[in-house]
């Protein structure tokens, strides 16, 4: 979607990125936002605060989150409703983690949003489940590392803001399990959704970040 005016040529674009639990949206959407200075819109971020403030929505996702399952389209449709209403969305954004099921893709397209190019990392099982169980997240600020590609400076501590980089509970061997399989059920219904609509570009996550973000790019300037 592409915005003018007389004075300067605004560029609007609305990205999805697609992947199964660890793929590497997270990662890919964070560079895309510095990249291209359009928000990273989370709702697995949005939906872990909401928990930690022990909000209504929270309160209600908790337990769905830590079993690996979705939670219900109606609170994730509000949150994001709320996040896209915001004054930094103007120019487009990256929705990271949401759609995941087919209502919701519907309900971004009842919304009258267009998106523009929506991008699959695709990535085995197998190797998820390795990236998963390394994966450190910051209780405090939320930065997300890993003991082997990305590790803290001091073990167990935040680059960022020296809170405590943990574990994420959902990201239990266990969990990681359950996690895969609805991401397999629900969501990967999706890729055929975009692919339907000629949205969609698929890029084969790399063993390097690095290679990884130059496919990304690739895509979204194809
Ligand atoms: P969410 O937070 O969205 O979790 P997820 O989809 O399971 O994705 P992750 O954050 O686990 O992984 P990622 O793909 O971002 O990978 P990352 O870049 O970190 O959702 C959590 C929960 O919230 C859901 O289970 C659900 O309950 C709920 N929820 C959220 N949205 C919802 C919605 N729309 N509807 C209903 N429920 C919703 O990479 C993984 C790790 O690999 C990192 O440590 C990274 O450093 C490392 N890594 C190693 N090599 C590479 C490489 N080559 N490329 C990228 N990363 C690499």
């Amino acid at each position: 979607m592409h915005g003018n005016n007389d004075e300067s040529v605004v560029r609007v674009m609305n990205l999805i990125l697609l992947g199964a639990p660890g793929s590497g949206k997270g990662t890919h959407a964070e560079f895309i936002s510095e990249s291209l200075g359009i928000p990273q819109i989370s709702t697995g971020n949005i939906l872990r605060e909401a928990v930690k403030n022990g909000t209504e929505s929270g309160l209600k996702a908790k337990s769905i989150m830590e079993a690996g399952g979705l939670v219900p389209d109606e609170i994730v449709i509000g949150v994001l409703k709320d996040r896209i209403a915001g004054a930094d969305c103007k120019d487009g954004y990256i929705l990271d983690g949401f759609p995941r099921n087919v209502a919701q893709a519907k309900a971004l397209e009842e919304m009258g949003i267009t998106i523009d190019r929506v991008i699959n990392i695709e990535v085995p099982d197998e190797k998820i489940r390795q990236r998963l169980s390394g994966r450190r997240v910051c209780e405090g600020c939320g930065a997300s590392y890993h003991v082997e590609y990305k590790p803290t400076k001091k073990d167990g501590v935040c680059d960022k803001c020296g809170g405590a980089a943990v574990l994420r509970k959902d990201d239990a061997p266990e969990t990681v399990i359950e996690r895969l399989k609805t991401y397999h059920e629900l969501t990967s219904p999706l890729i055929e959704f975009y692919e339907n609509k000629g949205k969609l570009h698929k890029v084969t996550g790399q063993e390097d970040v690095g290679d990884t973000k130059k496919l990304v790019l690739d895509a979204i300037n194809a």
